[in-house]
C-alpha cells in the first residue's frame, strides 16, 4: 500500500452492498475458546486480519491445531481444557489489545512459565487494569516499570487460583474477559461487576461451550468448569463487525445521494450505541432481515443519505460505541450544531490516544471544529473543510475515520493509511469498488 493514501471524493453518492467483514471481537474469541476444547470446531466468517492472526499465533505457540481451509474459514482443535502447553518462546500480540488482556487471563492459571510482547502501541498501553485482578485471584504476573507495561511474564504458582468479587473502575470487554477466562480455572465462582455493561461475547460465546454464567444488572458471575463440562460446539460463524460496517453508516449517511445495504451486520445490544447516536442524530438507518447466528443477533442494515444534527452523549452509552468515536466524530463534523462527547477518557489509552488524535487531524482539516476535553470532545459541525494531509497515527480506526471524512470532502491525504490491515485490510478496495459503481 501507499505510504500515503490519496482520498477521491465521491460525487454522486455511493449505491450498492458491502459484505461486512467479519466480527474483530468473535474471531479472537472463537480461536481462543475452540482452542481449549478437545474437539475440531469449524469457524466460517473469521476476520483475516493483522489482530487476529496475533490470536492464531499465540494459541499455535501454545499447542493448539488451527488449520485454515482457506482466508475466512479454518479448523481450530485443542487439548482440552488443561492441554495448553508451554510456548518455547516470546508470545507476540502485536497491535491487539485484545490477544494481550484475554490471553493474560487464560494463561494465569497455567502450570507454565509464558512471556508477552507486542508493536510499539501495544507497549505504551496500561496492563495493570487486568495485572490487578488477577493477581488479586493468585496469579503472579511481572511487567516492566510502575504502569506494568509489556513485556510481561506469567509464572506459575503451583496453586489453584482463588474465585474472586471484583469490581471493576472501568467498563472495559477485555478486563472483564480476562478475570471470567482465569475464573474458568478457580477454585470458586468468579464475579465481575461493571460501571456499565460492556460488550459479552465472551459471556454469549463460553455459555455456548457448556460453562455456566449468570448475569444480574451490571454482575456477571462465572462458575468453574471441569474438564467434561467445557464442550466445544461443531461450528462458529462469526457474525459481521457493526464497527466495520460504522464507517459505511457514516458514509452512507453524510455523502449525498447514497443507499447502501450492509450485509451480515452483527447487532448485538451491547455493540449497536453506533445505531442509536446516528438514528438520534438524524440518519436514515434501517434493519432487515433480522436473525440469531450462533447465539448472536445479525441483520442488514439499510442507510440512505440524510441531514444530521448535533446531539450530546456520555459514560452510559460509552462501552456501546467505545470504538466509533472516531467515525461519530466524522459524522458530528458534518452535522448542523454542535456534538458533545463526555465519559471517553477510554479512548486515550486505544491504539491511539484518540481524543487527542482526532483532535490534531480536525484541526488541520477544519480549523476551529474541534475543542478537546479530558474525557471528551466538542465538535463544532458544519465548519469549512479544505484540503489538507492528515495522519492515521498507526491506528487503523482513525485510518478508516479520516478516509469517510475524505470522500465527503476534497484533497484529503492519509499518512500511514496501512493500519487499516489491523481489522478491515480490504477497506480501500471496498471504498474503491463503490467509487466505481457498487457492483459486487
Ligand atoms: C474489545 C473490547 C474493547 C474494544 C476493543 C475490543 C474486545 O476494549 O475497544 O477494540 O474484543 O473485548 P475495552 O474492553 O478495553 O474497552
Amino acid at each position: 500500500m501507499a505510504e500515503i493514501q490519496t482520498i477521491a471524493p465521491v460525487r454522486h453518492g455511493w449505491q450498492g452492498e458491502v459484505e461486512i467483514p467479519g466480527d474483530k471481537s468473535i474471531s479472537h474469541r472463537s480461536v481462543m475458546f475452540a482452542g481449549l476444547g478437545n474437539t475440531p470446531v469449524h469457524i466460517r466468517n473469521f476476520l483475516h486480519a493483522a489482530d487476529c492472526l496475533s490470536t492464531v499465533g499465540v494459541m499455535r505457540a501454545l499447542g493448539v491445531d488451527v488449520e485454515f481451509l482457506n482466508e475466512n474459514e479454518l479448523i481450530v482443535t485443542g487439548k482440552g481444557l488443561h492441554g495448553l502447553t508451554e510456548p518455547m518462546t516470546v508470545l507476540d500480540a502485536g497491535n491487539s489489545g485484545t490477544t494481550l488482556r484475554l490471553m493474560m487471563g487464560l494463561l494465569a492459571p497455567q502450570p507454565f512459565l509464558s512471556t508477552f510482547c507486542g508493536d510499539a502501541s501495544l507497549t505504551r498501553r496500561p496492563m495493570g487494569r487486568v495485572l490487578l485482578p488477577l493477581s488479586a485471584m493468585g496469579a503472579r504476573i511481572y511487567g516492566r516499570n510502575t504502569n506494568n507495561n509489556l513485556p510481561l511474564t506469567i509464572v506459575p504458582t503451583g496453586e489453584k487460583l482463588r474465585g474472586i468479587h471484583y469490581e471493576s473502575p472501568v467498563a472495559s470487554a477485555q478486563v472483564k474477559s480476562a478475570i471470567l477466562l482465569a475464573g474458568l480455572y478457580a477454585d470458586a465462582p468468579t464475579t465481575v461487576t461493571e460501571p456499565y455493561v460492556s460488550r459479552d461475547h465472551t459471556e454469549q460465546m463460553l455459555a455456548g461451550f457448556g460453562v455456566r454464567l449468570e448475569r444480574t444488572g451490571t454482575n456477571v458471575t462465572l462458575f468453574p468448569v471441569e474438564e467434561g463440562g467445557y464442550r466445544a460446539p461443531e461450528e462458529i460463524t462469526v457474525p459481521g463487525d457493526i464497527s466495520s460496517a460504522a464507517y459505511f453508516l457514516v458514509a452512507g449517511t453524510i455523502i449525498e445521494g447514497s443507499r447502501l445495504l450492509l450485509k451480515n451486520v452483527g447487532i448485538n445490544p451491547t455493540r449497536t450505541g453506533i445505531l442509536d447516536v446516528l438514528t438520534e442524530m438524524g440518519a436514515n438507518i434501517q434493519l432487515e432481515n433480522e436473525r440469531t447466528s450462533g447465539g448472536e443477533r445479525v441483520a442488514d442494515i439499510i442507510v440512505a443519505s440524510a441531514s444530521l444534527r448535533g446531539i450530546s452523549f456520555g459514560a452510559e452509552i460509552m462501552p456501546r460505541l467505545i470504538d466509533e468515536i472516531p467515525v461519530i466524530a466524522v459524522a458530528a463534523l458534518f452535522a448542523e450544531g454542535d456534538t458533545v462527547i463526555t465519559g471517553a477518557g477510554e479512548l486515550r489509552v486505544k491504539e491511539t490516544d484518540r481524543l487527542h488524535a482526532i483532535a490534531e487531524e480536525f484541526q488541520k482539516l477544519a480549523p476551529g471544529s474541534v475543542e478537546e476535553q479530558e474525557d471528551g470532545l466538542i465538535i463544532h459541525g458544519k465548519t469549512e473543510i479544505r484540503q489538507a494531509q492528515v495522519s492515521s497515527w498507526g491506528d487503523h480506526r482513525m485510518a478508516m475515520s479520516l478516509a469517510v471524512l475524505g470522500v465527503a470532502a476534497e484533497g484529503v491525504r492519509i499518512e500511514e493509511p496501512d493500519s487499516v490491515n489491523i481489522s478491515y485490510p480490504a477497506f480501500f478496495s471496498e471504498m474503491e469498488r463503490l467509487s466505481k459503481g457498487g457492483s459486487l
